[in-house]
């Protein structure tokens, strides 16, 4: 544990699985104090990341709400990670914020219905939106905003036109606050991942092929791991990202450059 996120309070969403259980582990050898690991449904994966956080000596919270329903999700997320905060820390608050959970469905234009383009702009977009407005009253001067792109939003992605375009917002967002949060001194980035070795991925992946096809993309060909992303996504939060916000951070391991 090298300590840069010594008495850190942190709050992952999605950070049950994948990317963001990364996340939570990375923050947890970096000395946060608490982390707040949101789910939507997989009770036992989050149980089982808040258990390895403490194995390393962390303090680690469940927060369970389900993106798809919007403000009142990012409402309930922030409810729960204040009184969780309160009681484990005596203080109700929050120094990093990752949005980090998604989903990304691979669906061309003609078969994207408009139920499941509502739903992807919500979980991807709104809700993330609606949980800064929730917590921007209360993060800490000096804190962090980290949202979690994808590299679809540089690379054309014609099997995931909705999905890009969410997170497209995502980005946009990012630029658009970065100067109200910079006047405490918060930082408002967003990381862009390149195909990564997670459940989103594990079925297309597991054909040779695709996965020949996912290697070729990045200038390292492979695909790249959790621990590639959530690195990355440590440093944005650490105070050696301090004169970095705005920006959108590249880690697709160089996917078509
Ligand atoms: N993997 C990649 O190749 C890749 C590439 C570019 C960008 N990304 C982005 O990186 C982020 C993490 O991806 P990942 O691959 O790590 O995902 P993952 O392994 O599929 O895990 C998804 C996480 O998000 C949560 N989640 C899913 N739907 C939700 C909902 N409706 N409400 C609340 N939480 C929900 C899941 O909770 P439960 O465990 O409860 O289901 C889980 O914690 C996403 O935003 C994704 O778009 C991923």
């Amino acid at each position: 544990m090298s300590g840069r996120l010594s008495n850190k309070v942190a709050l992952i969403t999605g950070s049950s699985r994948g990317i963001g259980r990364a996340t939570a582990l990375a923050f947890a050898r970096e000395g946060a104090a608490l982390i707040g690991v949101h789910y939507a449904s997989n009770a036992e994966a989050a149980e089982a990341t808040i258990r390895d956080i403490e194995a390393i000596g962390g303090k680690a919270v469940g927060i369970k709400a389900d993106l798809r329903q919007g403000k009142p999700a990012a409402d309930s997320i922030w409810e729960q990670f204040r009184a969780a905060a309160l009681a484990a820390t005596g203080e109700a608050r929050l120094d990093i914020l990752v949005n980090n959970a998604g989903i990304a469905p691979a669906l061309p234009l003609a078969e994207t219905d408009e139920p499941t383009f509502d739903e992807l702009m919500t979980i991807n977009y709104k809700t993330p939106f609606f949980l800064i407005q929730a917590v921007a009253d209360h993060i800490k001067d000096n804190g962090r905003i980290i949202n979690v792109s994808t590299g679809f939003t540089r690379i054309a992605a014609p099997s995931h036109p909705a999905y890009a375009a969410s997170k497209g917002a995502l980005e946009t967002l990012t630029l658009a606050l970065a100067p109200q949060f910079g006047a405490r001194g918060i930082t408002v980035n967003a990381i862009m991942p390149g195909v990564t070795a997670t459940d989103m991925n594990a079925e297309w992946l597991a054909s040779p092929d695709a996965r020949a096809g996912a290697e070729a993309l990045s200038v390292f060909t492979r695909v790249g791991e959790v621990d590639d992303v959530a690195d990355v996504i440590t440093f944005l939060a650490s105070n050696d990202a301090r004169w970095t916000t705005g920006q959108v951070i590249d880690a697709t391991g160089g996917a078509r450059i």
